[in-house]
């Protein structure tokens, strides 16, 4: 593909509510354990927002600390991008409620919802705006308030230990630099939407929500979980391929894999598969669970502030979920 211009990370940032929770409370709540969370998932603890806390809320603080980074003040932005699954409100977006935040006037804001891959669309997006010429200098941020329609009972086991709550964010630029984001593979296949998916309140069955959809759990996030696994164990090693050869690299010449945090076994799976040596994968699975849009800007920002990551070092990133979603890309920092 032919760019216009070049696009780097210029910053990034991340930020989780205070309130933690660690397998052992969640005993409490519902009929499950610390040794069954950790042994299928790798999940420790997860943080949860509380009181008048909304996505936008986390978002913002993630915002504030990728533009720091990036020594850039709100009023640089042309454009916010806001990927979620669980925005503040049905409408308008995340993004426009991120922007008044931000006291950023007539800037312009958009949200993607594309689940667990959608920090990766966004940022695809972000870049071909700046490429194009379009702007100069684009927000992307991924966060997560799951916490608030979690079962947390025991029926709603399965899935509410998995998720938790928190926000990751990066500044993207145009650049001259060796600094760059390079390509981007997605995907997605919608005949498995009912696979991961919550369902209700929504305008399909001729009704916003009703006394069934409650009766029957369609306010609840619903997953078929072996299924998932199996899915995101394929797809991942796939767009790991295709996005490696569409930007003509190697799995050797990547120092870092950035995998989207759902499952440490998922990931473990997926090396294996590859034949990827265990310290080029980072995790932070085990203190955050799976923030979906929020994982893989959250784990970025980790791997850099703990300079994991160092200047000329090839990252690749690659996400799968609902959907079915899923996307690679590549950057060099
Ligand atoms: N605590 C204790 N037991 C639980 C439980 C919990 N939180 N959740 C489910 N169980 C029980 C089930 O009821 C089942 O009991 P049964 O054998 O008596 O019926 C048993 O544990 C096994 O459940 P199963 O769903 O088969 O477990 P699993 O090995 O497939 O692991 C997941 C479940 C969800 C961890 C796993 O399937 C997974 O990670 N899937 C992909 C998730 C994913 O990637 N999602 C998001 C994509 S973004």
């Amino acid at each position: 593909m032919n760019h216009l211009r070049h696009v780097k990370i210029a910053g990034t940032g991340m930020y989780v509510p205070p309130k933690k929770i660690d397998n052992k409370d969640l005993e409490s709540l519902m009929d499950t354990s610390d040794e069954w969370i950790r042994q299928r998932s790798g999940i420790e603890s997860r943080y949860h927002i509380e009181g008048a806390v909304g996505t936008s809320d986390l978002a913002v603080e993630a915002a504030k600390n990728a533009l720091k980074a990036a020594q850039m003040s709100a009023q640089d932005l042309d454009l916010v991008i806001f990927a979620t699954l669980s925005p503040d409100h049905q409408f308008p977006g995340s993004s426009a409620i991120l922007q008044a935040k931000l006291n950023l006037d007539t800037v312009p804001s958009m949200d993607i919802k594309c689940q667990c891959s959608g920090f990766l669309y966004a940022m695809n997006v972000g870049k071909l705006f700046i490429s194009s010429g379009q702007y100069e200098k684009v927000l992307v941020v991924g966060a997560e308030a799951h916490s608030p329609v979690l079962d947390m009972t025991t029926e709603g086991r399965d899935v509410s230990v998995l998720f938790g709550d928190g926000a990751g964010a990066v500044i993207l630029e145009a650049s001259d630099s060796e600094s760059r984001v390079l390509d981007f593979a997605l995907h997605s296949q919608g005949e498995f939407a009912d696979k991961l998916w919550l369902e209700k309140p929504g305008t399909a069955g001729g009704n916003w929500i009703n006394e069934t959809d409650y009766k029957e759990r369609r306010h609840f996030p619903y997953m078929e979980g072996r299924y998932v696994f199996k899915h995101a164990v394929t797809r991942l090693v796939e767009v790991v391929n295709e996005t490696l050869e569409l930007n003509q690299l190697k799995v050797d010449d990547i120092d870092h894999f950035l995998f989207h945090q759902a499952n440490l076994r998922i990931n473990e799976k997926v090396a294996a598969t590859m034949g990827i040596p265990s310290e080029k994968i980072h995790s932070n699975i085990m203190k955050y669970g799976n923030c979906s849009a929020a994982s893989i800007p959250m784990l970025l920002d980790e791997c850099v502030r703990n300079e994991k990551i160092k200047t000329g070092d090839k990252v690749f990133m690659g996400a799968f979920g609902a959907g079915f979603t899923w996307a690679g890309g590549v950057f060099v920092w």
